[in-house]
C-alpha cells in the first residue's frame, strides 16, 4: 500500500516514503536493489526493471517522491548537481540561447561558459532579481530562463510570479535552481516553473555524506525527454545513496526549521559587530528581497553570506574557525563557511566577479543545525582582532 495518497501535509509524506512500498517484506526503511540488471519473464515482457540505469526500485522510490514533493509529474536523480544540469542542458541544441541569474552558482557557470558555450549553446547572466531587465535581455534565440533564488552567494531574490508570466508571454521554459530552499520552503512550480533543479549535495543529503542531484519536470511530455536524456547519458544516482538520500528527507522538515531559526539568529547578531560591514539574509527586515521572500517562500532557509572590513579579515576568520569548518558545499547539519571568490565562484572571470560584489571580503554561511549561540561565539572568537577596516 502506497501510505503517502492518503497523507497531505508535507511533513509527514516526508517520513513515509518508501514506507510499506516493498510489497513481498513490508520493510519499513525501502530496500537498496543494487541488482544491474534483472531478468526477463519472457521474450517482450518485463517486471518493470531491465537495467539498473534504465530503471532501479530504490531510486524509483526517491523519484516518485521528489515528483511528489514538488508537485511534478515525474523526478530525476543523479549523481550530483551538476550531472543533473548538464543532463539538462543536453536537452538544448546548438544556436539555442539561455537566460541565467547572474548571481549564481559557479559550477553552472563553468559548465554553460566551457563546455555547452563549445557547442553552440550561449547564455547571457541577467539580473533576475529585476524582472523588466530580464525582458530585455531576451533575444530571438532564447529558448529558456534559469534562476537561482536566492541567489547564491549575495542572497537576492527574484519574483517567480513575474518570472513565471514572463516565461509564458515568450515562451520560454522556466527553469528554478531550488537548492538553498527545497520544496519544504519554496516551490516553483506553484508560480509557473516548467523545471526544478537541485544539488541534493545539499539539504535533500542534509549531512555532508553524499552527492547528488535531482530535475522535476512539470509535464509528462518534458519528464519524459529528461528521462530519455538521464538514461542516455547515464548520469544516475547509485542504489546506495537513492537509499540514503530516502532516509534524509525524513527529517528534511524539521532540519530546515532549525536552519532557518539560526540562519536569522547569526544574521541578526552579524549585522552588529563592528567588524562586519553587510549581512546578506532575506529573513532580515532590511533585506531588498524580504517582503517578496516572505511572499513566496515559508521561510529563508539557512544560508547568508557577509562582508568583513577586509580581505585580510576574511581569511583571518576562515584561519581562527573553531566550530564552523572552513569548507565548501552547504546545507549540512553542520556548519560551514567558504570564500566565495576563490572557492565556489573562481571561475567567473575576476572583473564580473567584483562587478557583482563578490570580492575577497565577502564570506558565505551555511548555518548548520548547532546550538546558534555555540555558532555567535565561535564567529565572535574569529572576527576578534585589529581594526583592519
Ligand atoms: C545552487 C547550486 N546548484 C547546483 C550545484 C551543483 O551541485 P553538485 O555540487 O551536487 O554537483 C551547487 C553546488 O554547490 C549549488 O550550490
Amino acid at each position: 500500500m502506497n501510505a503517502n495518497e492518503d497523507l497531505t501535509r508535507l511533513e509527514s509524506r516526508l517520513v513515509q516514503y518508501g514506507v510499506g512500498r516493498d510489497a513481498g517484506t513490508g520493510a519499513i526503511s525501502f530496500p537498496i536493489y543494487p541488482s544491474a540488471t534483472y531478468r526477463h519473464p519472457a521474450v517482450g515482457e518485463s517486471t518493470g526493471f531491465d537495467y539498473t540505469r534504465s530503471g532501479n526500485p530504490t531510486r524509483q522510490v526517491l523519484e516518485e517522491a521528489l515528483a511528489d514533493l514538488e508537485g511534478g509529474s515525474r523526478g530525476l536523480v543523479f549523481a550530483s548537481g551538476m550531472a543533473a544540469l548538464t543532463t539538462l542542458f543536453l536537452h538544448f541544441s546548438s544556436g539555442d540561447h539561455l537566460l541565467v541569474s547572474q548571481d549564481l552558482y559557479g559550477g553552472t557557470y563553468r559548465v554553460l561558459d566551457q563546455v555547452f558555450g563549445k557547442l553552440g549553446v550561449t547564455a547571457s547572466y541577467v539580473d533576475t532579481t529585476d524582472a523588466p531587465t530580464v525582458a530585455a535581455a531576451i533575444q530571438p534565440a532564447t529558448r529558456a530562463m534559469l534562476v537561482e533564488t536566492p541567489g547564491n552567494p549575495l542572497m537576492g531574490v527574484a519574483d517567480l510570479q513575474a518570472l513565471g508570466d514572463l516565461c509564458r508571454q515568450r515562451e520560454l521554459l522556466f527553469i528554478v535552481d531550488n537548492t538553498f530552499l527545497t520544496p519544504v520552503l519554496q516551490r516553483p512550480m506553484e508560480f509557473g516553473a516548467d523545471l526544478v533543479v537541485y544539488s541534493a549535495t545539499k539539504y535533500f543529503g542534509g549531512h555532508n555524506d553524499l552527492c547528488a542531484g535531482a530535475l522535476v519536470a512539470r509535464t509528462p511530455a518534458l519528464g519524459e525527454r529528461l528521462y530519455f536524456l538521464q538514461n542516455s547519458a547515464g548520469a544516475i544516482l547509485p542504489p546506495q545513496d537513492c537509499w540514503l538520500l530516502l532516509r534524509s528527507l525524513k527529517t528534511l522538515a524539521l532540519r530546515l526549521e532549525q536552519h532557518g531559526r539560526n540562519a536569522l539568529e547569526v544574521a541578526l547578531w552579524l549585522q552588529h559587530h563592528p567588524r562586519v560591514r553587510a549581512v546578506y539574509y532575506p529573513g532580515l527586515p532590511e533585506h531588498p528581497g524580504h517582503r517578496l521572500a516572505l511572499q513566496q517562500s515559508g521561510g529563508f532557509g539557512g544560508m547568508l553570506s557577509f562582508r568583513v572590513d577586509s580581505p585580510e579579515r576574511a581569511r583571518q576568520v576562515l584561519k581562527k574557525l573553531r566550530l564552523i569548518s572552513f569548507a565548501e558545499s552547504l546545507g549540512g547539519v553542520e556548519s560551514l563557511m567558504t570564500l566565495p571568490a576563490v572557492q565556489t565562484h573562481a571561475d567567473i572571470p575576476e572583473a564580473e566577479r567584483l562587478r557583482l560584489g563578490i570580492c575577497e571580503s565577502l564570506l558565505r554561511l551555511s548555518v548548520g543545525i548547532e546550538n546558534p549561540q555555540d555558532i555567535i561565539a565561535d564567529l565572535a572568537q574569529a572576527l576578534e582582532g585589529e581594526d583592519k577596516g
